[in-house]
């Protein structure tokens, strides 16, 4: 196990995902860790990570320094550099020139921690203080034209400190350190996988749970698929899965849904199907927050009745993933967010929560759903809002609308399959605005709905770009869109980015 000690920088979880590439188990805890719970991890390497204080400022993040004698190697990354160098006698300071972005790193003496690394190398830097006197017993290892402490080293203590970020690809020789590191100086195997995770998982799950009834509440979204199934296979019958359809699922989604728990994997699912309930609350609603409110609450009160004929029960599973945990930028204490996969459940339904991913980046999620024999559709879905088609459908919300959405929805999921896109652009779909247009079609005239196609490239949905999709897959999806769907006159391609816009039209 590698412990990274999260002292809020903005890469941190940049930083336990690489190890993990690195085929080696981490985990992130709070730069606060007592020293018992820190020994009882028994941790073979510890990184501290970046973070945006000073060592000088005012409250500025300490670590127990006691942690510097236990012999366990340690490589302080940027602020973690710069609070080992203080801890450990060294000085630290304001930087001359605040160094951010590229720079080029030269090595000074030699080091296994740049073993197979041939300097002059790029590194990525983003600080504005620099450890100035190292402590005793150090050395220097590295240096760039505006930082001459870019690295220092103790080998014997097995003690480092990089003022660059390796977990950022823009250290080009980044995870050949951090490769080194852990195992040349830690002498870490690289043999964890997620075989092994699924395995102590569902024990877990099975001493946490013992004969008790689990709820899970299934969106048919990646995570909480993945969870359901891990839970399943780890207690079996005694979970029970409950699907709320809402009446604004996409075209085919419940019934993918049924098929895989209920079909394939013979899981105990419960289907409440809902959709006429959510359609009278959302009669004459026009205002989307309002319509998000309904959705949300209507959920509740199916959910929660639901649950209730099933009787007691104890556990409820989410799928609650590592980055909804951790958050980079602040301690952990404050960042937890209390995600609730299953909309703010009432306070009176008292359960345990079993979370049996929450260790898990998303791939790694979808590697498991894999794994695990989930449905590639299921295992692949691209983000899809909670309240569906809710969103989708602009102004009023009816059936024949929902219909009519579903149906050109369809059609492009349909072809950027075909033209094998669908991993490639983070999110496809079609949107109904609340105005119909004169067309012509055949020798007749129309007066019905344009359709609007929307699909955007993203990393994490906090920015997107418009994506370029080729004019013949779009060619397409307009003339089948106008040929297919009853109530549609006309296509447009939304082509703006984010922001100013918004990936979803609401
Ligand atoms: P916007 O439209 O704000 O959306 O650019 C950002 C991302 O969030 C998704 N989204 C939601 N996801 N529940 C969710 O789980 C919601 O209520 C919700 N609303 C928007 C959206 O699809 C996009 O990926």
């Amino acid at each position: 196990l590698v412990l990274v000690l999260d002292f809020g920088g903005q890469y941190n979880q940049l930083i336990a995902r690489r190890i993990r590439e690195l085929s080696v188990y981490c985990e992130m805890v709070p730069y606060d860790i007592s020293l018992d719970d820190l020994k009882a991890k028994m941790p073979s390497a510890i990184i501290m990570t970046g973070g945006p204080a000073s060592v000088h400022g005012e409250g500025a993040p300490h670590c127990d320094p006691r942690i510097f004698t236990l012999g366990i190697p340690i490589l302080g990354i940027c602020y973690g550099m710069h609070l080992l160098a203080q801890e450990l006698g060294g000085q630290v300071k304001p930087s001359q020139v605040r160094e951010y972005g590229r720079t080029n790193m030269e090595l000074v003496d030699d080091d296994i921690l740049f073993n197979d690394i041939i300097g002059p190398t790029q590194v990525w830097m983003s600080h504005s203080d620099s450890v100035v006197t190292i402590p005793e017993g150090f050395r220097v290892i590295a240096r760039t034209g505006n930082c001459p402490v870019a690295a220092f080293s103790h080998s014997q203590q097995k003690i480092y400190g990089v003022q660059f970020h390796p977990e950022v690809k823009h250290s080009l020789k980044g995870m050949q350190v951090l490769h080194n590191f852990l195992f040349t100086i830690c002498g870490l195997k690289g043999d964890w996988d997620l075989n092994d995770f699924i395995a102590e998982s569902i024990d877990e799950v099975r001493r946490q749970v013992g004969d008790r009834k689990v709820l899970c509440g299934l969106s048919g979204g990646v995570d909480s698929s993945v969870a359901a199934a891990l839970v399943h296979k780890a207690v079996g019958d005694q979970l029970v899965c409950v699907y709320v359809d809402n009446g604004l699922m996409r075209k085919g989604e419940s019934e993918q849904v049924l098929k895989t728990f209920k079909d394939n994997m013979h899981m105990n699912l419960v289907f409440a199907d809902a959709g006429a309930r959510f359609l009278s609350k959302l009669a004459g609603v026009t205002d989307p927050e309002r319509k998000r409110k309904i959705i949300g609450a209507e959920f509740i009160r199916v959910f929660e009745e639901e649950a209730r004929k099933l009787g007691e029960i104890d556990f409820l599973v989410q799928g609650t993933i590592y980055p909804d945990i951790v958050e980079s930028g602040t301690k952990t204490a404050h960042t937890i967010k209390s995600h609730h996969n299953v909309g703010g459940l009432p306070e009176d339904m008292q359960f345990e929560l079993v979370e049996p991913l929450k260790l898990l980046f998303k791939d790694e999620v979808r590697e498991i759903g894999e794994k695990l024999g989930l449905a590639e559709e299921i295992v692949w879905r691209q983000p899809f809002p909670g309240p569906g088609l809710g969103v989708r459908v602009l102004e009023e919300v009816t059936a024949e609308k929902v219909h009519i959405l579903q149906e050109a929805d369809y059609i492009v999921r349909e072809e950027i399959k075909k033209a094998g896109l669908d991993r490639e652009v983070w999110q496809y779909f079609a949107v109904l605005p609340p105005m119909r247009s004169v067309g012509v079609m055949g020798d007749g005239r129309t007066y019905a709905y344009p359709i609007i196609i929307r699909a955007v490239s993203s990393d994490d949905a906090m920015t997107a770009e418009w994506a370029q999709l080729p004019y013949e897959v779009l060619d397409i999806m307009a003339r089948r869109i106008v040929n297919e769907v009853q109530g549609v006159n006309r296509v447009a391609y939304d082509i703006t980015s984010k922001p100013p816009g918004t990936i979803e039209w609401e």
